[in-house]
């Protein structure tokens, strides 16, 4: 079944909210407190035109409740900041319309990431854990930095398809979908695999296979990977997750033999 046709079917079930009162159910939890047990939590809004998820979050804080906790920076869905599971799919609450959701809704955080309070999410931590652990940098070819060299010219298809890997957001979507991530805390999920396929790609890389495979080649990386491609079906950026991982397990497969 597509998107939009688990979409009509649940607008047909619970009835789309396109104008009058509108119901989110959040999951509010505050792990600062020992006393503090997770519940559902029912607040009822008004809808008006254009209602994002933030919008009314933040109306929520602002009329209802001021200790709701949820993060968001650029409203645009830049940041990746937002993502929270939307009807128990991961995605952008920024970049989700109130009418296309039906009402009650439920909001609960992330799994797969440290618990902040209610929505929000400690996403940053692990993304740079994965990053230092990866090496999410170009290995540069020389040991010598000469600041007076000019910039070596790059194939504008390379650069493209490097912009292309480069567009991920870090807002943890696909980790909360994927479940390796929820069984293995260790492994570097499809966001993960995704940045090194980028860095195989740049040719100021000087990496080869033998030192990718150092890193991703086991259960922890691309071969912990179930090709289920729920990181695919979430990515709010719309990157070729599946692609890239079927890529670099063929590659690490070829180190293995
Ligand atoms: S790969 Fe997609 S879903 Fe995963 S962190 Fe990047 S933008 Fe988010
Ligand atoms: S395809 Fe691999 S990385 Fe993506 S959700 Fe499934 S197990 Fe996780
Ligand atoms: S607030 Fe930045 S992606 Fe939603």
């Amino acid at each position: 079944m597509s998107e939009d046709e688990i979409l009509a079917r649940d607008t047909a079930v619970h009835g789309a909210a396109t104008s009058g009162e509108f119901t989110l159910e959040v999951l509010r939890c505050n792990p600062a407190d020992p006393e503090d047990r997770p519940r559902w939590q029912s607040f009822t809004l008004e809808l008006t035109e254009g209602m994002t998820l933030f919008i009314a979050l933040t109306e929520l804080r602002e009329t209802q409740d001021p200790s709701l906790q949820f993060d968001f920076v650029c409203r645009a869905g830049i940041c990746g900041s937002c993502a929270m599971l939307i009807n128990g799919r991961p995605g952008l609450a920024c970049r989700t319309l109130i009418a296309d959701l039906p009402s009650p809704t439920r909001l609960a955080p992330l799994p797969g990431f440290a618990l902040i309070g209610d929505l929000s999410v400690d996403t940053g931590r692990w993304m740079r854990g994965m990053s230092e652990r990866l090496e999410t940098w170009v290995h540069g070819l020389d040991t010598e930095r000469d600041p007076a060299r000019l910039e070596a010219p790059m194939e504008p298809e390379v650069a493209e398809a490097i912009y292309e890997l480069e567009r991920c957001i870090e807002c943890g979507c696909c980790i909360a979908a994927c479940g390796t991530a929820q069984m293995r805390e260790d492994f570097v999920g499809a966001v993960g695999l995704n940045k090194l396929a980028r860095f195989h790609l740049d040719p100021r890389d000087a990496r080869d296979d033998g030192a990718y495979f150092d890193l991703v080649g086991d259960d922890d990386g691309v071969f912990g990977c179930m090709s289920l491609l729920g990181c695919d079906d979430v990515c709010p950026k719309d990157l070729p997750l599946g692609t890239q991982i079927a890529f670099l397990r063929r590659r690490m497969a070829r180190q293995a033999l």
